[in-house]
């Protein structure tokens, strides 16, 4: 997601004198740098230690394996990301390129393609981009302390029609991020819910949207999926504006997007691909179609943070009026203690914990 993007959105803006008048579309874009590499997963299984499948986090430093209810932004004194009052925790799977021999190596996550306002995007080495977009008009409520959500499922190995755009791959086609023509999931020429299947010039991207709609009432849900909903007429795109929600969950909450981008580059050589033709990325979960592409979130800005950032009108990026920042300086120094001790960026023989039972 990127500066074109961004000017579609702000002449959609402009063209419509009705949101002008009730207010402006706010998108906030922003870098969280990487804060732990871990195989724990407190949403999906929490207090377990080692999780099934190895997670890249970025965010506040009060991360673990039993953050399971409470204002998470109490147990954090730092985070990562460039809003220093967003004590969030934000995960992903980790993507692994498979050789030949059968040992796989982690791909590194990158910065971002473009910078957009802000310091972050393209020094979060290891990071993620976030987004909270707030489709006015009509009010937009942020999370509650205590929420959380996941979207995907791991278990994942075959199209699901009804997460197309909202789970997607680009493919760059050229170095510096050939190819970042669009919004994110929105063409089906260039975007794919598989893994690409030939090698991209300029790396891997995902895009992950959260839903949009909330039952007003739960904070998490078994599934953690049910408490929220996609709007009546799908899953919500930027240039769509947000929908309308069904009446099981009225309560429209901020358009949530994860961004990853993976350096592939190194692993670009056919030669070195499987000998049948398939390609040769792995998530850390053993997918290698990309299907079972998941995100987690916890919320945790600190006190109305959030909600200032959603009811001010037209903040694009990573400034935002009275929201406060921090240098990628500063937010770099920001950690936690890794708990599962594993070799994250040699060669290995198998992924780890990849024969657990994921109960999904
Ligand atoms: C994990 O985080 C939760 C929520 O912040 C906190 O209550 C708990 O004490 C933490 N556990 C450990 C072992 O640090
Ligand atoms: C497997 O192949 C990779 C890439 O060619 C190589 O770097 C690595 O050392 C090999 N590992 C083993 C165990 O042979």
């Amino acid at each position: 997601m990127l500066w074109t993007t961004l000017l579609a959105l702000t002449a959609l803006v402009e063209a419509a004198p009705q949101l002008k008048r009730q207010g402006t579309t706010t998108m906030l874009r922003f870098g969280c740098a990487q804060v732990v590499i871990d195989r724990l997963d407190p949403l999906v299984n929490p207090g377990l230690v080692p999780s099934p499948h190895v997670h890249q986090i970025v965010g506040g430093n009060g991360f673990n394996a039993s953050m399971t209810t409470g204002d998470v932004s109490n147990g954090a004194s730092c985070t990562t990301c460039a809003f220093s009052d967003d004590f969030s925790n934000y995960w992903t799977a980790n993507l692994y390129f498979k050789a030949r021999n059968g040992s796989y190596k982690r791909v590194q996550q990158l910065g971002a393609a473009r910078q957009f306002n802000d310091d972050f995007s393209t020094k979060i080495g290891g990071g993620i981009l976030v987004y909270y977009v707030s489709a006015q008009p009509g009010k937009i409520t942020a999370f509650k302390p205590g929420f959380r959500m996941l979207v995907g499922n791991p278990n994942s190995r075959t199209a699901d029609p009804a997460m197309k755009r909202q789970n997607c791959f680009r493919c760059y086609t050229g170095p510096n991020f050939g190819g970042d023509v669009s919004a994110p999931c929105q063409d089906a020429k260039i975007d794919t819910q598989s893994l690409p299947s030939q090698p991209c010039k300029g790396g891997i991207r995902s895009n992950i949207h959260f839903p949009t709609c909330w039952d007003g009432k739960n904070l998490d849900s078994p599934d953690h999926k049910s408490h929220v909903a996609y709007p009546t007429s799908g899953p919500a795109t930027f240039l769509t504006l947000g929908g309308n929600c069904p009446s099981t969950h009225p309560v429209r909450i901020p358009q949530l997007m994860y961004e990853v981008v993976w350096d592939t580059t190194p692993f670009n050589d056919k030669n070195e691909w499987p000998t049948d033709g398939s390609q040769p990325f792995y998530f850390s979960y053993g997918d290698n179609t990309g299907y079972g592409q998941h995100a987690d979130y916890v919320f945790g800005w600190k006190g109305d943070a959030l909600q200032k950032g959603m009811d001010a009108s037209g903040c694009m990026g990573a400034k935002c009026k009275d929201m406060k920042t921090q240098t990628i300086d500063n937010a770099k120094k920001c950690s936690v203690k890794t708990t599962v001790n594993e070799n994250h960026d040699g060669w290995i023989a198998k992924l780890p914990g990849v024969e657990m039972p994921m109960n999904m």
